[in-house]
């Protein structure tokens, strides 16, 4: 058959509720929420696109696995085989299990960190940047120009600038480099891929100047998709062999394992450095636990170890990222601006170029954000200047770099149908632009103020 429609791999053995709420309540919610999504209870929104990290629906065999989970404190079954999964997929002999992804960041930044020291990478993830910068080291962001053109295409557009980062190497000497970060694929840049010739190019600086290489490799398996669809040479091999060519590229991973471990809770670090893991093994079970769990259950470590295998179906893949691009691809035929092309776990809506008449002080992303949700109780994610700006002494705002929404699609939960849901939302949104307002922020806290700040309407 000439199959147009990629359908969803999987039919549905157990479902859960959605609360369809009126236009009317949805205003109610949003203002007792101070305007603010993060504040809204999760009974109150239809469509949840806030986030694909923990949201994953698990398999009936991961429900399985939960069930046979191995409880013991020391050398559990269900460590065993998480373990001996990650070893296979990673090839790094040395493998430390935490609760998520930042607390294997936790344990390896607060190891190599520190005052003078200074990391590199496509774009850290925000708490990334956070954990590295709280050991008293400095973060520096490289992706490659393409990566600051929304509308610009590049295969590879996760792509970290080599020139750069010899120029860096080179300006801090190699001893103060802590690390060289390669996000795969670059959240934070559009959830864009990194091609293996970037990372092999990576590898060779790295090795060259007696430099670690640490993958951030939460969305690895939809990286591969990208590599085996778009990079030369690689269409003959699986996913995970790329996955594994790409691993083997570098000294150790951290990975959050609720996204490409298809999983709700889990993470781990893996290393090829022994010192360097027992240094981390020491804070790990000072911190999250004994290092046979970490922070996890043995049900918990069961179900990553069948996801890390779900996750390189190839029907899964073609899906997950398929399923993604028709978002993007019916959001662009109907005139809404993004980062192109689409990313792997998410569409990013330039809210700049959507709402032109919002200055960046009112936050256009932070009004789209709100429209979606008022239209069709849709909850996204502004990634900002609510989110990264500043203020300067007096006070004015200091704008991010980009001004965007993002719609992270978690996996296995949603369908075509909501997907065409979420479309027929912004078909609305396009014709209503210039009735729209800003937000003016009434309070914030003096930390991470997107998930705590007050907003109210700007009525001119
Ligand atoms: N690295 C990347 C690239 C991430 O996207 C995340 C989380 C982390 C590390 C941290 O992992 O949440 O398990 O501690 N990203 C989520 C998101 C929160 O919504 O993009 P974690």
């Amino acid at each position: 058959m000439h199959q147009k429609v990629t359908i969803e791999p999987f039919r549905i053995k157990v479902v859960e509720q959605i609360r369809l709420t009126s236009d009317e309540e949805r205003r109610n919610f949003l203002k007792k929420a101070d305007y603010n999504l993060f504040l809204l209870h999760s009974d109150e929104v239809i469509i949840d696109l806030l986030t694909d990290s923990g949201t994953s629906a698990m398999s009936a065999e991961q429900w399985g696995g939960i069930m046979r989970g191995d409880e013991s404190y020391a050398g559990a079954r269900s460590w065993l085989r998480m373990e001996a999964e990650i070893k296979n997929l990673t090839g790094y002999p040395y493998i430390l299990p935490t609760h998520q992804g930042r607390a294997a960041e936790h344990l390896l930044y607060s190891r190599i960190g520190g005052p003078g020291k200074v990391f590199i990478s496509n774009t850290h993830f925000d708490t990334t940047r956070a954990n590295i910068e709280f050991s008293g080291a400095t973060a520096v962001d490289i992706p490659i120009a393409a990566a600051l053109h929304p509308e610009a295409y590049h295969p590879f557009k996760g792509n970290l600038d080599i020139e750069k980062l010899e120029a860096l190497i080179r300006l801090h000497g190699a001893d103060k480099v802590g690390a060289v970060i390669l996000t795969v694929t670059n959240n934070t840049g559009g959830g864009q891929p990194v091609s293996l010739a970037n990372a092999r190019a990576i590898s060779k600086a790295t090795k060259a100047h007696g430099i670690r290489f640490i993958l951030d490799a939460c969305r690895i398996a939809e990286n591969a998709y990208f590599i085996k669809q778009r990079e030369e040479g690689y269409q003959d091999m699986s996913y995970r062999e790329i996955a594994q060519e790409m691993f083997a590229l570098a000294d150790g991973c951290i990975m959050s394992a609720k996204k490409d471990g298809l999983v709700n809770m889990g993470g781990f670090l893996a290393l090829n450095d022994h010192e360097l893991a027992v240094q981390c093994r020491t804070v790990l079970i000072i911190t999250e636990g004994y290092s046979t769990y970490g922070g996890l259950s043995g049900r918990d470590m069961e179900a990553i170890a069948i996801g890390l295998q779900e996750v390189f179906e190839p029907d899964y893949l073609e899906y997950r990222i398929k399923s993604t691009a028709y978002l993007g691809q019916h959001l662009r035929n109907i005139g809404v601006p993004l980062i192109w092309p689409a990313g792997g776990h998410a569409i990013y809506v330039d809210a700049k170029a959507f709402y032109p008449h919002i200055p960046v002080e009112e936050f256009p992303g932070q009004a789209l954000a709100c429209e979606l949700y008022l239209k069709a109780g849709i909850r996204s994610c502004e990634i900002g200047s609510v989110m990264f700006g500043k203020n300067n002494e007096q006070g004015q705002l200091i704008p991010a770099a980009m001004e965007l929404v993002r719609l992270a699609i978690p996996r296995r939960v949603y369908t075509q149908s909501h997907i065409d849901y979420v479309v027929e939302a912004f078909r609305e949104l396009v014709q209503e632009r210039e009735r729209v307002h800003g937000y003016r922020i009434a309070y914030e806290p003096p930390f991470l103020r997107h998930f705590t700040a007050r907003f109210q309407p700007v009525v001119h």
